[in-house]
């Protein structure tokens, strides 16, 4: 098997332990086999059940783990490459175990926790690998008195609010709008929601993490060290270990907020509305988010036609009284008026911003499977200076000939502009005026139409070079995007590294590079897109 070459330490391991067999390569079998054995000797409380956690390729649920939080349909192909295994722990333990077992035997872990993942890094690779599947840690515990909540890595945003609202109606937490949404990628990624001009990021909350590192150690913020500490709040988990957990401050919410969508088209002087979206949003009352959708959509005016659809978006952590006199000054163009508002509890405009129109309830929060599995690309890019009307007029005639791909502006402004850019590695705060995340999704088959699709959202990317960040062109880690850079000389990568990290990180990719050094120095913990060593010579 072609296993055999690139894992000649695991032959070995495999001939000691089984020296009755007669075989002199390993199978996905015997891989199986000596990966319970080592799980099992690596486990302090009851060992025996660890084979209650191991799904092999010939297992019959194998498909079902695999799929259950694999959310992008791109990375579904048959001839997508699969885990040789996926372990999904009960136990803190077991997880320490895993750690140390993968590293034994010399296979690399691929660690998934609500496996949204805008490129599948948590489920695929090109070498043999294994899944830790984290699904299992999905506690929330939430302590109003002290207004902190410790959050298993495993569970979703939705489970988040949702146990938060269970105890106090007037508590909440910065995180994003996906309820489905895992913790351990999003906390570890950075994590940016509605309420982000008015308190930040979720790692700006995170006041202490459980993780277990490559020693299989399991390590909190005192034992882990500031370096550590700082570089999992934003970093990415991924390259420094698997977190367990995360502790965080809760925030204040208003009882009742207020919520509202409108939508423009060109017909409607939409791009006259965008021009104003750029001088409030930013520079409003940090109680005000303002998403701005920009989507290519036929014309209700002219048959035929295509034009572009702007809907505003709002959260307000406020009353509408309060907020139709502050935008009937700020932003007139907008036309809002109390009719359009919603004024509603917290927890039910998280449900709002979720999309669940479908008549759902706060219960659905709770529901981790409600997310229709489509294809999908997104991009992401950092505006710093107003684009002119010109500018967007140009944008327009380019997305409609595309035709597919959405983009979504993010203003920041308020506490982004407060926490330093080198507070967590998250880099970009004061001086960018909003994000662009660009979208494309499909539901329809077939490699031709992907290959489309891909086209048209680095087309519109392209397109937009004169008016985004550079030196570096900034990107969003979260919004994970293999094409500004990979890993492709496997562990060897610190050139590699270099070219994602800058646009990741900025400058805090040195430091980030300083922490995995010294964390993990053999660097076991690597993918795609992980925070290299430095390069032998340096070391
Ligand atoms: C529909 C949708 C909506 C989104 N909305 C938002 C939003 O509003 N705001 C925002 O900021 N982002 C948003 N995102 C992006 C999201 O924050 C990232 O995709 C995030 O990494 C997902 O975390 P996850 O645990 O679900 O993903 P996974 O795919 O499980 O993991 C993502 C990365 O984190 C690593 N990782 C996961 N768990 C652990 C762990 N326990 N320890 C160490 N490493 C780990 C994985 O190995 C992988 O590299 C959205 C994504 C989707 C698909
Ligand atoms: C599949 O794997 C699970 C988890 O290890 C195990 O409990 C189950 O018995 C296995 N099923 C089969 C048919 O092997
Ligand atoms: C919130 O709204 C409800 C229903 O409209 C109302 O009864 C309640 O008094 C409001 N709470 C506050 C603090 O204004
Ligand atoms: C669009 O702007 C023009 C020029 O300012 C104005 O005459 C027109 O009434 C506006 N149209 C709409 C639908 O607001």
């Amino acid at each position: 098997m072609e296993k055999s070459n690139s894992l000649p330490f695991l032959s070995v391991i495999v001939l000691l332990l089984h020296v009755s067999n007669s075989l002199t390569t390993p199978t996905r079998e015997s891989i199986h086999d000596t990966f319970l054995h080592c799980l099992q000797s690596h486990t302090t409380n009851q060992p025996d059940h660890v084979s209650n956690i191991v799904y092999a390729q010939t297992n019959t649920s194998y498909t079902s783990v695999l799929r259950a939080f694999a959310r992008n349909a791109r990375f579904s192909a048959p001839s997508t490459q699969k885990p040789l295994l996926i372990v999904t722990p009960l136990s803190e333990n077991q997880v320490q175990a895993t750690v140390v077992c993968a590293k034994s035997i010399g296979l690399q872990l691929k660690i998934r926790s609500g496996g949204h993942d805008f490129e599948g890094v948590s489920y695929i690779s090109q070498v043999p690998f294994i899944i830790l599947d984290m699904f299992n840690f999905q506690d929330v515990t939430v302590d109003v008195q002290n207004e902190i909540a410790v959050i298993q890595a495993g569970a979703s945003l939705g489970q988040v609010y949702y146990r938060i609202w269970e105890k106090s109606k007037v508590h909440g937490f910065p995180a994003g709008a996906c309820p489905t949404v895992g913790v351990g990628g999003h906390l570890s990624g950075g994590g940016y929601g509605n309420m982000i001009r008015k308190y930040g990021l979720s790692v700006d909350h995170v006041v202490d993490a459980k993780i277990v590192d490559v020693k299989g150690r399991i390590l909190d913020k005192e034992s882990m060290g500031e370096d550590l500490f700082w570089a999992i709040r934003g970093g990415g988990g991924a390259s420094f270990g698997v977190i367990l957990s995360y502790t965080v401050k809760l925030v204040p919410v208003p009882e009742n907020v207020t919520v509202f969508q409108i939508d423009k088209t060109l017909e409607e002087n939409a791009t006259d509305l965008v021009v104003q979206w750029q001088k409030v949003a930013p520079h409003t009352d940090d109680r005000l988010y303002l998403r701005l959708v920009l989507q290519p959509v036929s014309s209700n005016f002219v048959k035929g036609k295509k034009t572009i659809r702007a809907s505003v978006e709002a959260l307000f952590l406020g009353e509408a009284d309060e907020l139709v006199k502050l935008l009937g000054q700020e932003f007139p163009l907008l036309g809002l008026k109390k009719e359009l508002c919603h004024e509603m509890r917290w927890i039910d405009s998280v449900v709002w911003w979720a999309n669940y129109n479908d008549g759902s309830s706060v219960n659905a929060l709770l529901d981790r499977n409600h997310y229709s599995v489509h294809s999908n690309k997104r991009k992401s890019d950092y505006v710093q200076t107003p684009i002119s009307k010109d500018g967007f007029t140009w944008i327009w005639k380019k997305m409609i000939e595309l035709g597919k791909v959405s983009i979504v502006f993010n203003p920041y402004g308020g506490k982004m502009n407060e926490v330093p850019s080198d507070a967590t590695p998250f880099p970009h705060r004061a001086g960018n005026l909003y994000k662009i995340q660009y979208t494309v999704s499909w539901q329809e088959p077939g490699a031709a139409v992907e290959k489309s699709f891909l086209s048209q959202i680095r087309v519109l990317h392209n397109y937009m070079t004169p008016f985004v960040s550079k030196n570096p062109r900034s990107a969003y880690f979260n919004y994970r995007d293999l094409d500004i850079g990979i890993n492709s000389h496997g562990k060897d990568n610190f050139e590699d590294g270099k070219v994602y990290g800058i646009k990741y990180f900025n400058k805090n990719f040195e430091r980030l590079v300083k922490v995995k050094s010294a964390i993990d120095p053999e660097n076991f913990f690597w993918n795609e897109q992980s925070i290299p060593t430095y390069p032998r010579s340096n070391a």
